[in-house]
């Protein structure tokens, strides 16, 4: 079987280190290991517009922002299709009928869609958009066959229901569908890295991100004033690194070579840990390395960034190009679903004869 990978993202605002680690990294390796037939990385404007219907121009500017980020951490479109989701109207098509296969209660019970209903103040009046949303997402994924999507671990529930989907259709109407699997990040730090605050979640509406676009001193900044650990008061205190952001970030972004050419007082992160801990280590000396381990990440990411941004209309060429691609695929599986649906009239022959001898 062809391994496939789809993920995406919606454009509401530009991506952050939160997604880096997450996700785009990962995206990232896994094209370039050679290992996948086809790559497609979706920028999920139709379901931005899902809690953002009052705001179109908020997404529509941030689909460039988000292509953007995608090609300055080396995604490739000409290993990966770099596609926009409202431009595959057959994902609609796709949901309309998957819709018949899922219930109200299961939708309720999808914890993603429970916590965004609280986050969004939705739990009055949900819009019917918003709640199925889970069910779009089902199309996105299947509709590109997809083996693989790697995702955050707060997307665990939406690959869980479109599994749900796929095993219904495929039990109702006949193996059609593949069966996804969710690739979350191997590193537990990377699985769902705090905002600068300490804080569970980076999230815009918090304003505790560090952008991937950010400056050089904004990064510097937002590290130098970072939550730690608000019992370590004074240097020679003992301080804790569980839930100290500094040590999170640490966790999902230090390498060994780091502390060599950063801090070769120590060999690894384990060694500055203990030391934290023991009591005797500042934070800024800490952050000042973090500082220096997140500036060589985000330099060239933030370099190759501006290099895509001389020329835009290039980058909704790539968009353009890709939506094609994607909208070709996704046209091929809507096909099979409506054969197995028994929805495809006029190109079943054995249908039209077997109706002429019926009234015959
Ligand atoms: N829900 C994802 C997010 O909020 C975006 C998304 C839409 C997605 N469709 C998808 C991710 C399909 C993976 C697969 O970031």
């Amino acid at each position: 079987m062809a391994k496939i990978i789809l993920t995406g993202d919606r454009p509401t605002g530009r991506l952050h280190v939160g997604h880096y680690v997450g996700s785009l990294k990962r995206r990232v390796e896994l094209q370039n290991s050679g290992e996948y037939d086809e790559i497609y990385i979706m920028i999920a404007d139709a379901q931005a517009l899902t809690d953002n219907m009052e705001n179109p121009e908020k997404v529509r500017q941030n689909i460039i922002e988000v292509a953007l980020d995608y090609l300055a951490c080396g995604l490739d479109p000409k290993k990966s299709v770099l596609f926009i989701q409202s431009q595959i109207p057959e994902l609609c098509e796709m949901s309309f009928y998957y819709m018949n296969l899922v219930t109200v209660a299961r939708l309720q019970r999808n914890p993603t869609v429970k916590t965004e209903i609280q986050m969004r103040n939705f739990e009055k009046s949900i819009p019917v958009g918003f709640f199925t949303y889970p069910i779009s997402q089902a199309a996105d994924i299947t509709a590109f066959k997809a083996t693989t999507v790697p995702v955050g671990e707060d997307q665990a529930p939406m690959i869980e229901q479109t599994r749900e989907i796929v095993h219904r259709f495929n039990y109702v109407y006949g193996e059609t569908l593949t069966e996804p699997n969710i690739l979350l990040p191997d590193n537990s730090a990377c699985l769902r890295l705090p905002g600068t605050d300490g804080k569970a979640k980076m999230s815009k509406s918090l304003g505790n991100c560090i952008y991937l676009s950010d400056s050089e001193e904004d990064i510097k900044k937002k590290i130098m004033s970072m939550y730690t650990d608000p019992t370590h008061l004074r240097v020679e205190d003992p301080g804790h690194v569980e839930g100290n952001p500094v040590f999170t970030y640490l966790d999902a972004f230090s390498t060994d070579q780091d502390f060599e050419k950063y801090l070769p007082e120590y060999s690894n992160l384990e060694e500055l840990k203990a030391h934290y801990m023991r009591g005797g280590l500042g934070d800024v000396k800490v952050k000042k390395f973090l500082n220096n381990v997140l500036q060589d990440v985000l330099r060239p990411i933030r370099e190759r960034r501006i290099d895509y941004s001389k020329d835009i209309p290039y980058i909704y060429k790539i968009l353009e190009e890709g939506s094609k691609v994607a909208r070709a695929k996704a046209s091929q599986t809507l096909k099979e679903m409506k054969e197995a649906m028994k929805i495809n009239y006029f190109s079943d022959e054995a249908l039209i004869r077997s109706q002429v001898e019926k009234f015959s």
